[in-house]
C-alpha cells in the first residue's frame, strides 16, 4: 500500500519577529541566535488560534491538490497545542470546511506529530476505510512558551502546513515510528494542573521546559538513526533520496547531521531560518515550501524525519 501527496498548503501568521525585536523582551541578540540555531525570525500570532492557522492551510492544500472538501475520508490534526481539550482541533477544521464525510481527530507526537499522522492514515488505508486523507501539523507555541525565558523563547514560532494524500499503489512508500517515554522530563510543557476539592494543588509548569544539550544529543541521533533505517528496511541508498527533510529545529542539529552522515548539507532542506521551529508544523511547511521552489519532480524520494517531546522520532519514505 502506498500514499501519494496530491497538494500541500500552509500558513504562518503575518506578524514576523526577529531576533532583535525579542532582545527587547529578554537578554539576547542577534549574533547569540544565529550562531547557536540557524534562526532569523519567526512568525508570532496575534490572536489565530491552531484552527484557524490549520483551516488556512488545509484550504490551500485542497485548491493545489483539486480535492473538494466532500471527498475527504479523514482529517488529522497533529498539534501540542490545541484550541480546546475538546472537541479536537480536526473537528474544528472538519466544520470549517464543511467535509461532512470525514472522520476526525487530533494526535499528540510532539514534533514527530506529522509523521506520525502519515503513519496512521495509511493504516486506514491500507484496511481500505479511507481513500482521501487531510494531514495536518498546526501549532501556536506561543501560548505555552515563557516570554521570560531566553532559552526557550527565541526557539519557537507558529504556523501550520497541511497535505492532502490519497492511496496510490504506484507509488514508493514508508513509514515508522518509535518514542522513548523514560526521558520524557527533557522537553515538557504541563496541562492543566489537576486541582479539584480533593488534592492539594501540585505544582504545574504550564510553559515549555528544555535540557538543550540533551535536546540537541537526542535530535542528532534520531535523525541519523531514522535515515540509517529507512534506507535499510527499503533496500535505498542515499544517492537514491534527492531530499532529507528534518524536523526544523535548529540549524546546528543539521549542519552536525550532514557532517557525521558525510551527506552534503545542500541535501537537507531547511527554512528554520524564517520560520523557527514550528513543532508538528515544520514538516509540512517545509514540503510546501519544497513544492513551491520548483524543488520536486514526478519520481523523486524524499526522507522526512521527526524528532520531539514524547521523547518521540520517526520517519517516512515519499516518492513524489
Ligand atoms: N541568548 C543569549 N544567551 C543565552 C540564550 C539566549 N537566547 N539562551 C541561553 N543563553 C546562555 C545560557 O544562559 C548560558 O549562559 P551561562 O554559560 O552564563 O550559563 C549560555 O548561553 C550557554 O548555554 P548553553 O545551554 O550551553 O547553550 P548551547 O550552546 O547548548 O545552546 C541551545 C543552547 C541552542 C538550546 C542548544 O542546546 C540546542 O540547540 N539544543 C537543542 C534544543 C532544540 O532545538 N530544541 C527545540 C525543541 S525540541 C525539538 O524540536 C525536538
Amino acid at each position: 500500500m502506498s500514499i501519494k501527496i496530491l497538494g500541500t498548503g500552509s500558513y504562518t501568521p503575518p506578524n514576523a519577529v526577529d531576533n532583535n525585536d525579542l532582545s527587547k523582551l529578554v537578554d539576547t541578540n542577534n549574533d547569540w541566535i544565529i550562531s547557536r540555531t540557524g534562526i532569523y525570525q519567526r512568525n508570532i500570532s496575534m490572536g489565530e488560534n491552531t484552527s484557524e492557522l490549520s483551516i488556512k492551510a488545509a484550504k490551500k492544500a485542497l485548491k493545489n491538490a483539486g480535492v473538494t472538501s466532500e471527498e475527504l475520508d479523514l482529517i488529522i490534526v497533529a498539534t501540542i497545542t490545541p484550541d480546546k481539550f475538546t472537541p479536537s482541533t480536526a473537528c474544528l477544521v472538519q466544520n470549517e470546511l464543511d467535509a461532512k464525510n470525514a472522520f476526525a481527530f487530533d494526535l499528540s507526537a510532539g514534533c514527530t506529530g506529522f509523521i506520525y499522522a502519515l503513519s496512521v492514515a495509511e493504516g486506514f488505508m491500507v484496511n481500505k476505510k479511507v481513500k482521501k486523507a487531510l494531514i495536518i501539523g498546526a501549532e501556536v507555541l506561543s501560548k505555552i512558551i515563557d516570554w521570560n525565558d531566553r532559552n526557550t523563547c527565541v526557539l519557537f514560532g507558529d504556523g501550520a502546513g497541511a497535505a492532502v494524500i490519497e492511496m496510490d499503489e504506484s507509488k514508493q512508500f514508508y513509514s515508522f515510528c518509535a518514542s522513548k517515554g523514560d526521558v520524557n522530563e527533557v522537553l515538557q510543557a504541563d496541562a492543566m494542573p489537576l486541582k479539584n476539592p480533593y488534592t492539594k494543588s501540585m505544582k504545574n509548569h504550564q510553559y515549555i521546559t528544555m535540557k538543550g544539550q540533551e535536546v540537541f544529543q537526542f535530535a542528532v541521533g534520531a535523525i541519523r538513526k531514522s535515515v540509517n533505517k529507512v534506507l535499510s528496511d527499503t533496500g535505498l541508498t542515499l544517492e537514491d533520496i534527492k531530499y532529507i527533510v528534518p524536523h526544523q529545529a535548529n540549524a546546528r542539529i543539521i549542519d552536525f547531521v550532514g557532517r557525521k552522515m558525510n551527506y552534503p548539507i545542500e541535501q537537507f532542506f531547511m527554512n528554520l531560518s524564517k520560520n523557527g521551529n514550528t513543532s508538528a508544523a515544520s514538516i509540512p511547511i517545509a514540503l510546501d515550501d519544497m513544492f513551491k521552489e520548483g524543488l520536486l519532480e514526478e519520481g523523486d524520494k524524499i526522507i522526512t524525519v521527526g524528532f520531539g517531546g514524547g521523547l518521540t522520532w520517526g520517519a517516512t519514505l515519499l516518492e513524489i
